[in-house]
């Protein structure tokens, strides 16, 4: 009916304003042409089979695209307030885009957040400040068998592949890296020519593709991977478990897209599809993986080695734990990415509905850890919208002790966050392969832009730090992080959440952690065991559900790994000096977990008041925050940045045209 009378409409309309051109004055003809067009395209609508909604509403229903067209920039643009804008909100954009720039990125007259909204978290500052630090906190990535440990940021490129970045993001994020003194992630894409060109650290990602280090059939080849890994530019190696934005996918490059260049950084042939398979090949359980983290570090000759996962099943992650203890073996690192992760593209069920977010992923890791007595061997890295010092002061606070940005720094080198990453067609060139768009992102410009961003962020964290009394990460304690729960009331960080003791796991723990360890098999991969995953468990499930007694070698007290390196019979790791521990795992130095500075340290200590000095925190095992063993690098002096970017009017523009 509808579709009658607009098309009988335009005829009519059409018809009177023929007669009228043809009786009349000549300027009739424009709107009889206007008419006549707009009826064959009534014509086509009503005719066509694809668009019921064009065969319905002929014409009118162009207007319904046309609107879904500029919804996103009518969203952006007019919608959004600066603090709920989606995956990053204006604030934080503007932010970043401010501190590239070389400005802290002030802002005037007060918060905009609902500071007594549930949810709202706030750092608890001190009376006493400490003097902001002159230089940057760093942390030392390298365990007991590590024999050329790397100093990392706290603030580092996350994985991002070229292919999935274009060439001149990669470089612009080199230089910046190469220039800040900070580490960039290659992605699972392969180390590639840009990777190297500006002589920045970088930590090498592999995948289950095994991309640059692959042979004819896709396995891993130790030979190819050896080469690259004594680069000197490779400062450590990650292998990929998953991404936080599609945890167990692998993913497909169409062949169309595997160019020459691609090709030869990945090891491929070109033109030809490339898959990543879902699992890796080289190992099929937690014991294999662990043997080949120790494979890889020897092939590296002794560089950090690690991994990178969100984080699924606890079961799982226990077991990992248990194979590294079984075996001898721990990563020096380990990534927790989070569910709210970013990628080039991914279905849209598992960017939003697969795998645990980051501050759960992240706890669950560093309570694992405390709990089997691993802690102090191995350092935590994150990654998971991180744009600015406040996140990675909290994230420290959660259990990490350095942090990764990914989308942050695309920002840094242009991105408008217009989320068309997957379609070749990114307005800036950050993620594209077409040469006519990304040949527009400056790799001189916008590589000092990333070395600014990083450096007054970077800067913004450790003023925080010393404003909660603090002159170091590891002084940082779950007290200092509050959130809102009701109107009225704020729970610390230490009293949300169920914290492991240093071993905690030997000694049977009540409820759902301990039902895990229980379960855990380092011989395989299992997602958990019937009805039994809680994760922020505080009692038993059952009742007197103590670790039932399945696998007693673990349960037992004083019989396994023991953190402060009580001797036992069970199984054993090497001591930080890389002999073998006498019975039990040596966690700490000092009974109980608590580390003791070495004399000389602690003399060092007394002689510079409130100054660092690497390696002699007190803060009990299992606390957040950096561990011993974190360096403090000076840094070139950098000019003064100003507090207050003029361009930066996002509280009434979209910071993206700043
Ligand atoms: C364009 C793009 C490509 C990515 N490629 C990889 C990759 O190759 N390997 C990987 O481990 N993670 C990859 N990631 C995930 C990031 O490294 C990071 O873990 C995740 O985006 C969370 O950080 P963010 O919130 O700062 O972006 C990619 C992310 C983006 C946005
Ligand atoms: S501007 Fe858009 S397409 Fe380009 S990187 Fe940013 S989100 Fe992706």
């Amino acid at each position: 009916m509808v579709r009658l009378l607009i098309l009988g409409g335009l005829t009519l309309a059409t018809l009177a304003t023929v007669l009228a051109a043809v009786l009349g004055p000549w300027g009739w003809w424009i709107p009889a042409a206007v008419f006549l067009l707009l009826l064959l395209v009534g014509v086509r609508d009503a005719t066509q089979r694809k668009h019921s909604v064009l065969r319905n509403f002929p014409v009118l229903g162009h207007m319904r695209f046309f609107l879904e067209k500029i919804r996103p920039e009518i969203q952006q643009y007019f919608i959004e307030r600066n603090y709920d804008g989606k995956p990053f909100d204006r604030d934080q954009r503007s932010l970043v885009y401010s501190r590239a720039k070389g400005f802290k990125g002030d802002k005037a007259f007060g918060t905009e957040l609902d500071v007594n909204e549930p949810g709202y978290e706030y750092f608890v500052q001190s009376v006493a400040p400490r003097a902001a630090p002159k230089d940057e906190h760093r942390v030392r990535l390298g365990g007991p068998d590590c024999r050329q440990p790397y100093d990392a940021s706290l603030l580092n490129i996350s994985a991002m592949s070229f292919g999935s970045l274009s060439k001149n993001a990669v470089l612009a994020m080199n230089k910046g890296a190469a220039k800040g003194g900070f580490a960039q992630e290659t992605g699972e894409g392969g180390l590639t020519k840009y990777h190297l060109a500006h002589d920045a650290d970088i930590i090498w990602e592999f995948g289950s593709g095994y991309f640059g280090t692959r042979d004819a059939d896709g396995h891993f080849d130790p030979e190819i991977f050896r080469e690259k890994a004594n680069l000197p530019q490779v400062k450590a190696v990650n292998i990929k478990l998953s991404q936080g934005a599609k945890p167990g996918l692998g993913g497909v490059l169409p062949g169309a897209k595997v160019t020459q260049e691609i090709a030869e950084a990945r090891g491929v042939p070109e033109g030809q599809t490339c898959i990543s398979p879902a699992s890796h090949s080289a190992f099929t359980t937690p014991r294999e993986l662990v043997r080949f983290l120790a494979q890889l570090r020897e092939l590296s000759n002794g560089k950090p080695v690690g991994f990178k996962l969100c984080v699924g099943s606890r079961v799982e992650f226990l077991a990992i734990c248990k194979a590294m203890i079984e075996e001898g073996v721990t990563p020096d690192f380990i990534i927790v990415d989070g569910a709210e992760g970013g990628t080039g593209a991914a279905p849209l069920e598992y960017q939003d509905h697969v795998g645990t977010p980051l501050v759960e992923g992240l706890i669950l890791v560093h309570n694992a850890l405390v709990g089997a007595g691993l802690r102090d061997r191995i350092k935590l890295g994150c990654a998971g919208k991180i744009t600015s010092g406040h996140d990675i002061v909290r994230h420290i606070i959660q259990g990490a002790d350095f942090c990764m940005s990914a989308r942050a720094m695309m920002m840094a080198v242009g991105c408008i966050q217009a989320q068309a990453c997957h379609t070749n067609k990114c307005p800036v060139g950050v993620t594209t392969q077409d040469p006519r768009l990304y040949r527009a992102l400056d790799v001189e410009d916008k590589g000092d832009r990333v070395e600014r961003y990083h450096r007054l962020t970077v800067e913004e964290a450790g003023q925080i730090i010393s404003t909660m009394g603090c002159d170091h990460p590891e002084e940082l304690t779950r007290e200092m992080l509050r959130r809102k729960v009701t109107a009225t009331q704020s729970i610390s960080y230490e009293s949300l959440y169920q914290w492991l003791t240093p071993g905690q796991l030997f000694e049977g723990v009540e409820g759902g952690w301990g039902e895990d360890w229980d379960y855990a098999d380092p011989d395989r991969f299992t997602a958990g065991h019937p009805g039994k995953y809680v994760f922020n468990d505080r009692g038993p499930l059952s009742p007197g559900g103590v670790v039932p007694a399945a696998d007693r070698k673990y349960a037992l007290a004083g019989a396994g790994v023991r953190a402060g390196g009580g001797p036992g019979p069970g199984p054993a790791l090497r001591d930080d000096d890389g002999a073998r521990a006498a019975g039990g795992v040596v966690a700490g130095p000092g009974a109980a977990g608590q580390r003791t500075p070495s004399p000389a340290a602690a003399e060092a200590a007394a002689e510079t008041p409130g100054e660092s000095t690497p390696g002699t925190s007190t803060r009990p095992e299992g606390e957040p925050g950096t561990a011993p063993g974190a360096q403090h690098t000076l840094r070139d002096p950098a000019p003064e940045p100003g507090n207050v970017d003029p361009d930066d009017d996002s509280r009434t523009r979209n910071p993206g045209l700043a």
